[in-house]
């Protein structure tokens, strides 16, 4: 069962805008109101703080236009990294909202703190149509604690809150669920309840075959995740240290390579459960090496059981490109998380740039989800992710939910629901 909640339609299919289940924009009269929005801006940042990607507040602006068109006031609340609970200028909201303020062509003000006297003066200022954003909310350490008082300073603010962030949904945070507890009105965002349903529609398509690929690090997330999707999928082709892990976990010499060496049992587990429920799990057959400090141009194309000593997995081979693509073209469910090459080095973008093809590809009928933050970069370098039919803006948020473990967001806004059933 998908997000431990009891509520799940199992005929939901790939359903843009809408579960009728979840309050939506349309469901609260935002005119002349302030609207406090949750969104997740937590963008990828350089070390000075300066954005290097805005895929996720683009992929907010058609919420930002409705709210503007209703004539809501609307103040924007979102986390930045992790600056633990106090001010950080790197971690600051400020060169979002100038962003913002560039993409949408309305003036987006900061204010610098997200409860006060500040916050409350800048809000008493706005006029219907008016979007503001708020400083980080990690810059209080009541944010992460989900402190009564923080929740109180910031529901104050505000007429109804609306619940934008899928990416933040596994957080039991005061700008999430205490929000959706504390506030006397409460929504879901278009972008949240499209990415809902994005969900739902990858665990419960009746579109066979079924293939994830999956790759990146954070190994731990990933095979929890597979433990969970593996009884429904077809295919499942495996790169990154995820690969790395399982091919060591098969006394495979993996070099230099990074690999988690506590998770090589879970890994064993994880191959054998593929095998007794038949889904087909490809692991790369050769991979493209270099030696560490080694020019990129000199990398060198290997058998994955022939690494020497001092060798670097920095992509997929030919080989295994091949195999996959043939996988890709008979799947009709595609789900990719993670990435499959060491994308910061346009010599190893092969792989995810033909994969990336291969799914673009796919007839319009095929259902396929694309997420994680260094995918998306690495398919943003290699141009194409604009083609991508559906981009999440999820990515640990996602994987949690895949792995059926409970959103904290969704799990709030289910118990209000109860509530005013009752
Ligand atoms: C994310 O990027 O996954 C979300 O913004 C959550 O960030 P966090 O892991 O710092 O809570």
């Amino acid at each position: 069962m998908l997000y431990g909640i009891n509520t799940f339609n199992k005929n939901v299919k790939d359903t843009p805008l809408l579960d009728a289940s979840y309050p939506s924009l349309d469901d609260v009269y935002v005119n002349k109101r302030t609207v406090l929005l949750r969104v997740d801006y937590n963008v990828p940042a350089d070390a000075k703080g300066a954005l290097l990607d805005d895929f996720r507040v683009r992929a907010t602006l058609p919420t930002l236009r409705l709210l503007r068109e209703r004539g809501g006031k609307t103040v924007i609340l979102t986390h930045r990294g992790r600056p633990g609970g106090k001010p950080h200028a790197r971690f600051s909201t400020r060169p979002i909202a100038e962003r913002l303020a560039e993409l949408t062509g309305h003036p987006v003000a900061h204010v610098p703190d997200c409860i006060g006297r500040v916050a409350e003066d800048a809000i008493r200022r706005m006029a219907p149509g008016d979007v503001i954003m708020l400083e980080n909310t990690r810059f209080h350490l009541g944010e992460v604690l989900n402190q009564q008082d923080f929740v109180r300073d910031l529901a104050a603010l505000g007429d109804i809150f609306i619940n934008d962030a899928f990416a933040t949904t596994h957080r039991a945070h005061a700008s999430v669920t205490g929000l959706t507890a504390a506030m006397k009105e409460v929504a879901f965002g278009p972008l949240m309840l499209k990415e809902i349903g994005w969900a739902r529609a990858l665990m419960d398509n009746e579109l066979r075959p079924r293939t994830a690929i999956v790759g990146g690090a954070q190994v731990a997330q990933k095979f929890d995740m597979l433990e969970a999707m593996m009884p429904k999928l077809n295919h499942l082709l495996v790169g990154g240290v995820v690969a790395n892990t399982m091919l060591a976990a098969r006394d495979m010499g993996l070099g230099l390579s990074t690999i988690e060496p506590a998770l090589m049992e879970q890994a064993r587990n994880l191959m054998t459960e593929a095998g007794v429920l038949g889904c087909r799990l490809q692991l790369p057959q050769d991979v493209i090496v270099t030696r560490p400090g080694e020019e990129a141009l000199l990398c060198r194309k290997v058998k994955a059981y022939q690494l020497a000593p001092d060798d670097i997995v920095r992509d997929l081979g030919d080989t295994t490109l091949k195999t996959w693509k043939k996988i890709i073209q008979q799947s009709t469910s595609l789900f990719w998380l993670g990435t499959v090459g060491a994308y910061e080095e346009p010599a190893f973008m092969k792989a995810t740039t033909e994969l990336a093809e291969a799914l673009i590809a796919a007839p319009p009928t095929t259902f396929t989800l694309v997420a994680g933050d260094g995918l998306l970069r690495a398919l943003a370098l290699a141009g194409v992710r604009d083609k991508m039919p559906r981009v999440s803006t999820a990515g640990a948020s996602l994987a949690a939910a895949l792995s059926g473990k409970p959103l904290p967001a969704l799990s709030m806004m289910e118990v209000r629901m109860k509530n005013k059933a009752a």
